[in-house]
């Protein structure tokens, strides 16, 4: 309709479909600053408030349902309550599900993750993907002698000071592109902390190695996700993880792989996807079968430092580290992660990929969709997406119509664009997003600036 406001219309028809979740929000804005507790869940003008959840479907307090692409940021690989691992939890609950000792179900969840990815040869437990990144740095620093980390521009390694430097900073105020500014992303974090990190552009070989070789005496370690998560699901370009397995060895840095979001690329993680591995890797997301777990892992000469069998160890206590819910939950996830399920998410993902690019191409709009495996995300600009700064020159307006859009049809997306896939997904859950974002296609057009 000539004259309508397209986010505007968007935002009427939400609010109209979303009453009680509306009337949730406001109360709990009482009681939770900005009525929530985790940053990421939030959109304005409110979140809707899930009810409940099965396969990939998820319904709404309003009662409305949405096939879920969102997949609580990928870690939901089998959609919700799948009948399997429901069973594993109940069973586990009817026996209790923590205590002061060791848990056998930790053992073997252990070994299955040692035995998927190569290079970890040793593994211990945390609740989160930020914890582990934690205890992965810190682990790095206690086998090096050394203080400071190196991350890229834009990778998102969790909410604590370290690595809340420089994951979204406003690229005005970030410095030159290839010698990006380490700045907090957030108040509070001490100003003594960005001395310590160092921050390279994704996808920068050059970059990358001469911030290395400057700061190779006081470097522990290189931290990346192998392919950049949050900030749009943006690949590595073709030897450039190699390139940084090479440049960490010959300098004697070590190179730790987040693999929070991307260890459902391949049984073995996008180390064996992408064919490079790393001295430490970091887990949450999927080992813990959506249910809080983390796991930090890697060679064994790095890991025994942990060992409290040595006279010197590092203390890494957690009352919840390792528990039995989670471990089972973990167990039967990666089950039923095996290498079909993968293939047949990553395919189902490059067909989504594909069919959204043609459509995307066909009306001109100004869109890239990036990603690989069952990890994708749909950028408005016509620039190549290759590292944060490329992703942050997208249309914002654009990402919120075509998100309200689709969750307006009953098909949720984030808001900033990124979308993954989860084995109940079947090729028409595919071709239902495919559909509902070809009736839009002219609204974006119109939305195209660049
Ligand atoms: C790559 C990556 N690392 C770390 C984290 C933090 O994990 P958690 O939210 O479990 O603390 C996330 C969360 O989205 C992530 O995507």
């Amino acid at each position: 309709m000539p004259g309508v406001d397209p986010l505007k219309a968007c935002l009427q028809e939400y609010r109209r479909r979303t009453p009680a979740s509306r009337r949730i929000h406001a109360r709990a804005r009482k009681f939770l600053p900005g009525g929530n507790t985790r940053s990421v869940v939030y959109f304005s003008p409110y979140p809707f408030v899930m009810a409940r959840g099965r396969g990939c479907w998820i319904y709404d307090v309003d009662g409305n349902r949405y096939l879920d692409f969102v997949n609580n940021y990928t870690s939901s690989v089998h959609g919700h309550a799948h009948p399997r691992i429901v069973a594993a939890i109940k069973e586990q609950l009817e026996r209790g599900w923590t205590c002061a000792a060791a848990i056998e179900s930790q053992h073997r969840l252990a070994e299955i993750i040692c035995r998927r990815f190569r290079s970890v040869e040793r593994i211990r437990f945390c609740n989160s993907g930020t914890e582990a990144n934690m205890m992965a740095i810190r682990a790095a620093r206690a086998y090096t002698g050394r203080d400071k980390i190196l991350k890229m521009e834009g990778g998102y390694h969790g909410s604590y000071p370290e690595v809340e430097i420089s994951a979204r900073p406003r690229p005005e105020l970030a410095g030159e592109a290839e010698s990006p500014l380490s700045l907090p992303d957030s108040p509070g974090i001490p100003k003594g902390v960005a001395r310590e990190v160092l921050v390279a552009p994704f996808n920068n070989a050059e970059a990358a190695e001469r911030i290395i070789r400057q700061n190779r005496r006081e470097l522990a370690a290189v931290i990346v996700e192998p392919m950049l998560g949050i900030a749009g699901q943006i690949p590595p370009r073709p030897g450039y993880l190699q390139f940084l397995r090479e440049i960490t060895e010959a300098n004697d840095v070590l190179l730790i792989f987040d693999e929070v979001m991307t260890a459902r690329l391949a049984v073995g993680g996008a180390q064996e996807f992408f064919g490079v591995t790393s001295d430490v890797t970091t887990f949450g997301k999927i080992i813990g079968g959506d249910l809080p777990a983390g796991a930090f892992g890697g060679r064994e000469e790095v890991m025994e430092l942990f060992s409290p069998e040595r006279r010197e160890f590092i203390h890494h206590a957690g009352t919840f580290n390792g528990n039995a819910l989670a471990m089972v939950a973990g167990m039967a996830t990666l089950k039923l992660l095996n290498a079909t399920a993968i293939d047949r998410i990553n395919r189902m993902g490059e067909y989504l990929a594909q069919e959204l690019k043609k459509i995307f191409a066909e009306a001109d709009v100004a869109a890239r969709v990036t990603g690989a495996g069952s990890l994708r995300h749909v950028h408005f600009t016509r620039g190549e997406v290759v590292d944060y700064r490329s992703a942050m020159a997208a249309d914002e307006i654009a990402a919120r119509v075509f998100f309200f859009s689709l969750l307006n049809e009953g098909i949720f997306i984030s808001p900033r664009g990124m979308f993954c896939i989860s084995t109940p997904m079947e090729r028409r859950t595919a071709d239902r997003l495919v559909e509902e974002a070809g009736k839009i296609v002219g609204v974006l057009k119109s939305l195209s600036k660049r």
